[in-house]
This record gives C-alpha cells, structure tokens and sequence, in this order.
C-alpha cells in the first residue's frame, strides 16, 4: 500500500513541475513515507530524518514526512524534528501540492490528518506515469475489524471501497500505457464492495470478474485478505476467472483458539482450515501465503506449537512472519504477560525454519517442469530479465529468452527458496 502511496504522490508532483532523482542530494524535495504497522518501521523514519537533516543544513531543501507514522506521531514528529516541513496522513496526501505552494511562500503548516480517502482519490492521477507491465490499483482502504495487535484502523481510518466506475476507470487508463497485470489492494481487500450499474450490492468476487472482461488485461491478484471476508463466490472466481492467478495470501496470524480470541480475530484455527480445504479443492494447484505472530502476550509453549501444528497441516508456498510488536494505543499493547524479546526470537527463528523448509519444497516441485512468467523487468545481472509465475514465484532467465511485459512459457531448472531459475 505504502508502494502504491509513494507512486501516487510522485505521479501528483509529476504534474506540479517536479521529477524525480535517485539522490538525496540533487533533491529539492525529500518526502519520507512511513509505515507503522511495527516498532522498526517507525524507528527507520529518525534515522533516515537524521541524514536528511544533514543534507538540510548544506542546501535549500523541503521535508516531508507522510504515512501512517506521521497519522500516528504527527506532533512527535514537529517536536523531535522540528526542520520538517510538513506532515501528512495516509488519508490527505492529494493536497501535498497545494501545501508546497504554500510553503514556498513562507507560510507554515500544521499536520494534515483528516481521514478523507473519497476525496483523496478523486484528487489523484492514474497511469499517465507508469513504466513496466504490471501495477498496483487500490481499491479499499483502512479497516474495521480491530485486532487488537494492529495500528491499522486508527491510522489508515474505518473500511473505505473504491466505487466499481473508478476502479475500472484506473485500470484502463494503466492498460492504455502497458499494464497486463494488476494487483488489487487493501488492507482488508475482500470486505470491497460496491453496487454495480443495476444498483446491486456486490462483492470482490464481481469486481474481479468486471476487470476480467477488459481485454487488455492478462492477470489479476488481490491482496491483502481476511478469513472472514473469503465469501462462497471469491472461492469459486478461483476456478471459474482463468485471469485470477492461483495464488491466495490469507493471513492466519495463530494456530491458537486462546490467542486468536485475544487477537480478536473472530474465527478459530478450524475454521481457517475449511477455508483452506475448500480453496484447494476448487482449486488444487493454488500457491497459499500467510501472515504469522509470535510472542503475542501470553502465548504459551502449547499455543506457539499450536501455530506450528497449522503450518505443517497447511503447507505454504510463501509466508511471512513477526515478533510481535507492541503498538502504543493498541488494547494488545496494555496486556499482561507481554512474551520476552528473547523467547519471541527463538520462537520466530524455530517457525521460520519450518515455513522456509516449505517454501524451499514448494519451489523445488517446479524443477524440470513449466511455469507462465510475465517479464516485469531486467534481473540482478546484465544479461538476465525477471517476473513472476502464476504462482508469484521470482523467476530469472536469460535476456534472450523474452521481453520485459510478455508473458512467456519457460521450463525451471533451478529452484531455491526465494526464486526459480530458467
Ligand atoms: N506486531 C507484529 N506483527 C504485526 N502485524 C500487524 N501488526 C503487528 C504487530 N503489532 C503483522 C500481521 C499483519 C501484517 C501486515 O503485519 O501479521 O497481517
Ligand atoms: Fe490490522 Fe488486518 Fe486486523 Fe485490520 S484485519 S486490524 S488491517 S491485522
């Protein structure tokens, strides 16, 4: 999401007279876009301000700071580092342009955080910039399901759904420079839902299907989903939407009822598990992806194993996995029983190794064997191009092989835990 902000933000200062430099120094405008999802993502925001104001203090430059650590410690912020220039929410960056202007003539802003995402993206520019095959398009934001770990709902606002008109709208302006794949976001992207032109309720599940019909494009992702949002229909788009990818990232977070609960997730590991099962059997080749915490207060030795126990029934392709993070103002971070650092890192490393061994497995089962890669770009090396399987696999190949924004049937002969070779 962040990813899809910053590109956001440089498309609107595009159009302000601005481009874009790949030094700190040469900048004009430095803006710092932040994440507060954990502690060291917040924490990375003073160490990078710390550089920056050195640059500051040698040259005429503006500093902004915006994100979700700005919608959260926006005052902090003013207070600790006080040569920033502006601060602005993840709800209210479309008016960055308008508080420059300002500011270049002299005048000082208070923190932007008004949550207004409807007028935010009436306010912002689709694809007039984009490079590359494939792109992000956001279609919901913020969220209402308040785990009790997570910052989300307080710094991103309540669940926001673009309307179907707009997000279409987005898309075939992308397909108009090049797009063939794009990935729907949210941070709740399956509670979308929006009424159709008949003036129908409608869900992911059609969204997915009304993007589908536009010829251009070749495929389509969607991330990030909740168990309780994984309706009949979105289950079924998986076999029946040959351009929706086989892939399906659905956080769990624990395999324990006690910490679910605590977690305000609203399902139990069982249930997670019908999900599962149903997905595979409309779709068995389908690449599952989840989200995992340790340490959550008071987890135990049997709740930790309970999450092992999940992980080794579901068999991941890909996953990813946290210490968990207290979060001020979140009910998790006033718990009892906050789990110590020490102990959190010896349980992430043990459930790393195991999800790692299952993703270095999974990959390994494509050798010899074909995957579709759409080229999205050259690789590490001179002479190599990169993309993604269906599966969402990093495969690289031989420049030869194809060029950047087709899509190509290759045979794997390598495989490691991170990505696939030609
Ligand atoms: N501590 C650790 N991990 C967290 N996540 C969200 N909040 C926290 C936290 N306080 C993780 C969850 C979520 C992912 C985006 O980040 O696993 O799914
Ligand atoms: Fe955070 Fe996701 Fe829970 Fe919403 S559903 S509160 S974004 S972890």
């Amino acid at each position: 999401m962040n990813f899809y902000d910053s590109e956001k933000m440089s498309d609107l200062l595009m159009n302000h007279g601005y481009a874009t430099t790949d030094t700190q120094e040469d900048a004009d405008l430095i803006i710092v876009n932040t994440c507060h999802i954990r502690e060291k993502a917040s924490e990375k925001l003073f160490s990078d301000l710390g550089r920056i104001k050195k640059i500051k203090d040698k040259k005429r430059l503006t500093v902004a700071v915006t994100g979700c650590v700005a919608q959260a410690e926006g005052e902090q912020i003013s207070a600790r580092a006080p040569f920033v220039d502006l601060i602005t929410g993840p709800q209210s960056y479309h008016r960055l342009p308008e508080m420059l202007r300002k500011i270049a003539n002299g005048k000082s802003i208070s923190p932007l955080l008004e949550f207004m995402p409807n007028e935010k993206f009436d306010n912002l520019e689709y694809g007039k910039n984009k490079k590359g095959p494939t792109s992000f398009v956001s279609i919901q934001e913020g969220c209402d399901k308040f785990c009790t770990f997570c910052v989300v709902p307080y710094t991103r606002g309540a669940e926001f759904s673009r309307s179907i008109s707009e997000i279409i709208d987005e898309v075939n302006n992308l397909t108009d420079h090049g797009v063939i794949e794009v990935t729907l976001l949210g941070q709740n992207v399956n509670s979308w839902h929006g009424v159709d032109y008949k003036g129908k309720e409608r869900g992911l599940a059609y969204l997915i299907n009304e993007i589908s019909n536009i010829k251009k494009i070749k495929r389509i992702r969607y991330t990030t989903s909740h168990p309780l949002d994984m309706d009949e229909e979105l289950i079924l788009a998986h076999k029946n939407l040959k351009k929706l990818m086989p892939y399906l990232h659905l956080p769990v977070q624990s395999g324990s009822d006690k910490i679910l609960n605590a977690m305000n997730r609203k399902h139990t590991a069982k249930d997670y598990i019908k999900i599962i099962d149903k997905i595979r059997k409309i779709n068995p080749e389908i690449a599952l992806s989840g989200d995992f915490i340790v340490g959550f207060p008071g987890e135990t030795d049997k709740d930790f194993n309970d999450t092992i126990r999940l992980i080794k029934e579901v068999q991941y392709a890909q996953s990813y996995s946290f210490k968990y993070s207290e979060r001020p103002g979140t009910p998790a971070s006033v718990l009892d029983f906050q789990v110590p650092e020490n102990e959190k890192r010896i349980r992430l490393e043990k459930l790393q190794e195991i999800l790692f061994e299952q993703q270095e497995k999974y990959n390994s089962s494509f050798l010899g064997k074909e995957v579709e890669v759409l080229i999205e770009k050259t690789g590490g090396r001179d002479d190599q191009i990169m993309g993604r399987s269906q599966y969402m696999q990093s495969v690289y190949m031989n420049k030869n092989l194809g060029k950047i924004g087709e899509i190509k049937k290759v045979k794997i002969s390598y495989a490691g835990k991170n990505s696939l070779k030609v």
